[in-house]
């Protein structure tokens, strides 16, 4: 950490987006949007809803249920996706993108939550991608691979070999986002795949390496999917979080679920990031030295990739330590944030 770093009282930036989050619907939808439209001033929402959004028609509507929610006042702007199945219709992205649908999710089946729709194999999707290269809509990649004999801890690594270095190959001027990488692997295949391959980082998989799952006990609200890794691969997000390629850009996400399914015999996988995740990425650059870096990441490269305009505006972090609640409302239920009842050094200040 430099002295100066050392010094800093406060972080003004351009007004970030979160390119990588979850919303859910209904009541779920608006109890955790107020989170994301306090601290971004756009983000992505992933279209894994049950029944999953796979039509620019139900892209459209399902932003109409999102501005609906927002808080009076608030300019919020969420970028809608649609999901990719093995059916969906070439022509239906040439409607999505009429519709302002800003790219198409690729869950494969099975992955991670509300996946069982996903693509069953990449081939079957060939017209669609063709169709999203043409347009120039990006594809956002869950990228692990679900084969039951590859580790856990692997599937991502072999994802990039079987089915990213293909879909390079076979489609090279398509837009490809490379979702909430966790591994070395990932962080180098990126650095090195060209202008039209980019990837998120979340807070988490900043902060925390696999350990953190087990401190002292099973800890469900770590457990995200792809799951976190090693220290080394930890460290390999840092670098490349901080290094100042534009290619690596925000993306939290933020994933609600109820505590009582986190809790349970069966926990789902996602962390829960909105309501401090500026502060928990202002806690990782500063661990690395690095948040002169932090602008850049958060609301400079993430416009460029997208080819949309900077927000306006700024916001202001401050070295203020507030204790994150421990639950927040959830619809009928309540939900608990990674690091709820905790005290954190850093406060966006409104
Ligand atoms: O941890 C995750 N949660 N990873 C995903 O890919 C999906 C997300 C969710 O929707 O809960
Ligand atoms: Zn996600």
């Amino acid at each position: 950490m430099t002295p100066t770093e050392h010094s800093l009282a406060s972080l003004t930036i351009t007004r970030p987006d979160d390119w990588h989050l979850h919303l859910r619907d209904g009541a779920a939808m608006a109890a955790v949007l107020p989170a994301t439209a306090r601290q971004f001033a756009r983000a992505i929402v992933m279209p894994n809803l049950r029944p999953p959004i796979t039509s620019a028609a139900a892209a459209a509507a399902y932003r109409g249920r999102i501005l609906a929610a927002l808080p009076a006042g608030s300019d919020f702007t969420p970028l809608m996706t649609i999901y990719l199945t093995d059916s969906l219709a070439a022509d239906e992205i040439a409607r999505a993108a009429e519709a302002g649908v800003v790219a198409v999710k690729l869950y494969p089946a099975g992955a991670t939550t509300h996946s069982d729709a996903g693509v069953t194999d990449i081939r079957h999707t060939w017209p669609v991608l063709e169709a999203m290269q043409r347009a120039g809509l990006p594809l956002l990649v869950h990228g692990e691979v679900t084969d039951p004999a590859v580790d856990i801890f692997d599937r991502e690594a072999v994802f990039i070999d079987r089915v990213m270095v293909p879909l390079r190959r076979d489609f090279p001027e398509l837009k490809v986002v490379f979702e909430h990488i966790t591994t070395k692997e990932a962080a180098q295949y990126v650095a090195q795949a060209g202008a039209h391959t980019a990837a998120t980082i979340t807070a988490h998989h900043l902060l925390y390496n696999r350990n953190a799952i087990f401190l002292g006990g099973l800890r469900p609200h770590y457990y995200c999917l792809p799951v976190l890794k090693r220290e080394l691969h930890r460290q390999a997000l840092v670098a490349a979080a901080t290094s100042g390629s534009d290619r690596f850009f925000l993306g939290t996400d933020s994933a609600p679920h109820a505590a009582a399914l986190k809790e349970a015999s069966v926990c789902g996988a996602g962390c829960f990031t909105a309501l401090s995740a500026l502060e928990l990425y202002a806690e990782a650059f500063e661990a690395a030295g690095a948040l002169a870096q932090l602008e850049g990441f958060a609301s400079h490269h993430g416009p460029a990739f997208y080819g949309l305009p900077r927000n306006l505006g700024t916001v202001t972090l401050a070295r203020q330590a507030w204790a994150l609640p421990e639950t927040l409302a959830f619809g009928e239920t309540v939900l608990k944030p990674l690091r709820g009842g905790e005290t954190l050094a850093w406060r966006q200040l409104d």
